[in-house]
């Protein structure tokens, strides 16, 4: 059985005042039976792991570079990352790869060091407005997937983040059958790289304009295992209804 995961993308938003969304959530959810990760901005994450110390919130990065230490002004390792608390790792995020031009190269090796430091890695992959029209889906998201996944993953160390670019931020969501079939997708190129076994149990989340009032219909679709939510992440109430959602999920 995979346990479900409801993760939370806070992107550059926040400061300390939003650690009060922290206590919320944990006030709201004592005793999940899905896996609730917020990923807050680097500034915030140690502050974040002392609120949610003695809760079952799950702290993790936005991002990680790819070398362990050295000479990279303004980033951050997998390590340092770690130390300060936190168990997971956003790797490969649209935002990033269209900002910061990353290549699958780098994110596979972004993932890569950030396993080898202990950490859950989500590993988000989504194609365009204009791939999905010329109906090339499927073919980015298994080039995606097959260049940015280290050999190394094993189920418990692997999320991957299924995130249509033309769907994060703008209210538009696939209907359900497309991300039924992009879920779908993913499940059995995992299960025929990496065996039935760990490709059955790393979990396959999806990412875009997930809110309140659509999180149910979604959670029902097979092989989705969670979301990974931005801007209704940012208010606990919101995030709340969707654990709730989840929870409530077949
Ligand atoms: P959104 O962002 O929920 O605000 O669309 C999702 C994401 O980028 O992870």
């Amino acid at each position: 059985m995979r346990r479900k995961l409801a993760a939370g993308n806070w992107k550059m938003n926040g400061t300390g005042a939003a650690l009060q969304e922290l206590s919320e959530l944990a006030i709201a959810h004592p005793k999940p039976t899905s896996d609730i990760l917020i990923c807050p901005p680097a500034t915030l994450i140690h502050r974040a792991t002392q609120v949610v110390a003695d809760t079952a919130i799950q702290i993790g990065g936005q991002d990680c570079h790819t070398d362990p230490k050295g000479a990279h002004t303004g980033d951050i390792s997998a390590e340092m990352l770690k130390d300060a608390g936190a168990r997971y790792v956003i790797v490969g995020h649209s935002e990033r790869r269209q900002d910061h031009n990353e290549q699958n190269e780098t994110v596979r090796a972004k993932a890569r060091i950030a396993m080898d430091n202990g950490l859950t890695t989500i590993v988000c992959l989504g194609e365009s407005l204009t791939e999905r029209e010329a109906a090339n889906t499927l073919d980015i998201i298994g080039g995606q997937l097959s260049g940015s996944v280290p050999d190394a993953a094993t189920g418990h160390d692997l999320v991957i983040a299924y995130e249509p670019i033309w769907a994060i931020g703008t209210g538009h969501v696939p209907s359900l059958s497309q991300i039924g079939e992009v879920h779908d997708f993913i499940r059995a190129r995992l299960e025929r790289r990496f065996g039935p076994g760990v490709g059955r149990s790393v979990r396959i989340v999806y990412g875009g304009s997930v809110n309140p009032g659509n999180a149910g219909d979604i959670f029902d679709v097979s092989n989705v295992d969670g979301a990974l939510v931005g801007g209704a992440s940012l208010k606990s109430a919101d995030f709340s209804a969707i654990i709730t959602a989840l929870e409530a999920a077949s």
